[in-house]
């Protein structure tokens, strides 16, 4: 089958073109033909090694795992004689977890992971584009207590996150504020938002006890400005928080400030899955997807990723 895969560690150019072996399912596993992938930031901090402790993640001093790819979509095309949760032609999509590997033809799936099948009014491209972006968005606004009548500023909100975090907050009846540039306002403002901070004009220092949670999905608020952005109270969500001296200050302002700061890893729980089901079922959620590339144009898809201005999702079509 064919694949794309990466030996060593830098820009686009490391993905290469290969041949790999067809896997066959074990017991409990079902065999997908992926149909559509993405290239997410995940698959960028993976190809860069950026920051330098995902090598321990992908392999040390070149990758040992060489396939990226973090979420798919595909069908069904064998199951292990102890699967009874899919069946042959079933249409499914989920995340991958801590196991990359989706740029490719065929991958099994322990038919335990969480998988979900692709509702019928739901394309595989935008089947593909949902679990990353909405898994982890929905993880963090749970972390915040979102819910009815929150004011909540999502910052990044044009983003793969953000536009995942906007739906997610207005259906769990939040009030939310977009921060993006112009050129996106009518993006936000179609998926849910309220009101639109434009960074490229517009400060936070304007807006200081407004909120009751801010939620950076790109890692480039202000920090200080964003907690004097919050109510007293008020939380913080961060989904980029990996550098000692922000994780400090963070600490520093749970302890002095009156606001709590959340950083971490989004879990990819099954029940995540299922709602983003249901909701995309119900014409409640849709990924918004940037751009389509062939699989034969993964490196120009990962240097337009490389911009970090795409807009939602980019999908590959396998
Ligand atoms: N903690 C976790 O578990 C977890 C899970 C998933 C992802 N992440 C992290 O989350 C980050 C974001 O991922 P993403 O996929 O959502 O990013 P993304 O889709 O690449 O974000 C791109 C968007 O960011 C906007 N943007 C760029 N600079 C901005 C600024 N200064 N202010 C406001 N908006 C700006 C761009 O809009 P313009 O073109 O208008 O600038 C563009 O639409 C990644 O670093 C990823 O590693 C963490």
């Amino acid at each position: 089958m064919k694949a794309v895969v990466y030996r060593k560690y830098g820009g686009p150019e490391v993905l290469e073109f290969t041949e790999l072996p067809k896997p066959q399912p074990k017991e409990n596993e079902i065999l997908v033909k992926i149909i559509a992938t993405t290239v997410t930031t995940a698959d960028l901090r993976m190809r860069k090694a950026d920051p330098f402790m995902v090598k321990f993640l992908m392999g040390f001093p070149n990758p040992k795992k060489q396939v990226l790819g973090t979420e798919f979509s595909g069908i069904v095309e064998a199951v292990g004689s102890g699967v009874t949760r899919f069946k042959v032609n079933d249409r499914v999509y989920g995340p991958v977890g801590f196991k990359p590997g989706t740029y490719l033809e065929y991958r099994c799936f322990s038919q335990d992971s969480p998988l979900s099948l692709i509702p019928e009014n739901v394309s595989f491209e935008e089947a593909a584009a949902i679990p990353f972006g909405g898994m982890s968005s929905l993880y963090f606004l749970k972390k915040g207590n979102v819910g009815k009548g929150t004011r909540l500023l999502i910052y990044g909100a044009s983003g793969c996150l953000g536009t995942a975090a906007i739906q997610l907050a207005v259906n769990m009846g939040a009030d939310v504020t977009a921060v993006c540039s112009g050129k996106n306002e009518e993006l936000v403002k179609s998926l849910g938002a309220k009101a639109v901070i434009d960074y490229t004009k517009d400060s936070l220092k304007f807006y200081p006890g407004v909120f009751d949670v801010v939620y950076d999905t790109i890692g480039k608020s202000p920090f200080d400005e964003s907690i004097k952005a919050l109510k007293k109270g008020g939380i913080y969500l961060r989904a980029v928080h990996m550098s000692p001296g922000v994780i400090f200050r963070g600490i520093r302002a749970g302890l002095t400030s009156g606001r709590k700061v959340i950083g971490g890893t989004a879990s990819e729980l099954p029940e995540y899955i299922d709602h983003l089901s249901e909701l995309a079922a119900g014409g409640k959620y849709k990924a918004v997807i940037d751009k389509i590339y062939p699989l034969s144009e993964i490196r120009e898809a990962h240097k337009y990723v490389d911009s970090g201005h795409k807009r939602g999702n980019v999908v590959i079509k396998i």
